[in-house]
């Protein structure tokens, strides 16, 4: 079983990339939706949300992790990956290995949560990359609550992606990574407000390809994979609100499981 989280629900972005490349995997989600926002915190309490949210996976069955989550990757991986053995996904450099081979002129933008940008991980792994590179970065904290509001299409949220998008204009960047799981579901206006000649890296997408790869490349591990088609979506709290973008995402209603509560101490 392939093992999935985020702070909340956005990462079911990654789900969905994930069930189109590798269809029939079976997958254990949990989504953080009681602790949710993870981007406005410190380090230490997301890198001890993420070790609960995996031990959570591992106990339900998974065999590997993917963290569908930005903040999470940009703060969390190492603490992971000394905790657990088996292999542990972030989000980041697949995205920035996407974006490194789309972009023409090197002029690159990067938005995400507040934590994300202050890690400073995606200049670091572009410019250790592509030293020559341009990278311009900007926080933008207000889009994920919009998102798991489903305020998808409101003026308001329109207004405030191009409030957020306006200093990345200006450079003329010619990429866009959006470096936040929940950012994928606002494509359509990012893309509109910064142009639509800028590249849009969607990390669910760069992920699941990633995953793709590495189990090709990876036979054994591959085998110890269940295919029955099964996914299980579990969240620490669950609201209507949260089953209703949940299904939205996924393009289907889905049920959300209350994982246990004991679990994930505030
Ligand atoms: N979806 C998460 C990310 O990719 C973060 C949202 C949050 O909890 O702040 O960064």
């Amino acid at each position: 079983m392939i093992g999935i989280f985020d702070s909340g629900i956005g990462g079911l972005t990654v789900v969905k990339g994930i069930m189109d490349t590798l269809p029939g995997y079976d997958i254990v989600y949990f989504g953080d939706t009681a602790r949710t926002p993870y981007g406005t915190k410190s380090s230490r309490t997301v890198i001890e949300y993420c070790l609960q949210n995996t031990r959570f996976l591992v106990n339900s069955g998974a065999k590997m992790i993917v963290m569908a989550c930005n903040t999470a990757s940009s703060v969390a991986t190492e603490a992971v990956r000394a905790s657990f053995d088996i292999p542990v996904f972030e989000v980041v450099t697949p995205a920035v290995d996407l974006c490194l081979t789309t972009t023409k002129k090197a002029v690159i933008g990067v938005i995400g949560t507040r934590a994300t940008i202050a890690s400073g991980i995606y200049e670091k792994k572009i410019l250790g990359k592509n030293p020559d590179a341009k990278v311009h970065c900007a926080p933008c904290p207000l889009l994920v609550p919009l998102v798991e509001e489903g305020w998808l299409k409101k003026p308001e949220t329109t207004m405030i992606v191009k409030k957020y998008l306006h200093p990345l204009k200006v450079r003329q960047i010619d990429t866009l990574i959006l470096g936040c799981t929940h950012y994928p579901i606002l494509k359509n206006v990012i893309s509109r407000k910064i142009g639509k000649r800028v590249a849009i890296i969607d990390s669910s997408i760069a992920m699941a390809k990633g995953v793709r790869s590495f189990l090709a490349d990876h036979p054994d591990l591959d085998s110890t994979l269940a295919k029955t088609g099964t996914a299980r979506f579990f969240v620490s709290d669950i609201t209507p609100q949260f089953r209703k973008t949940a299904g939205r995402i996924i393009g289907r209603p889905i049920e959300l499981l209350q994982a246990d509560a004991a679990a994930f101490p505030a």
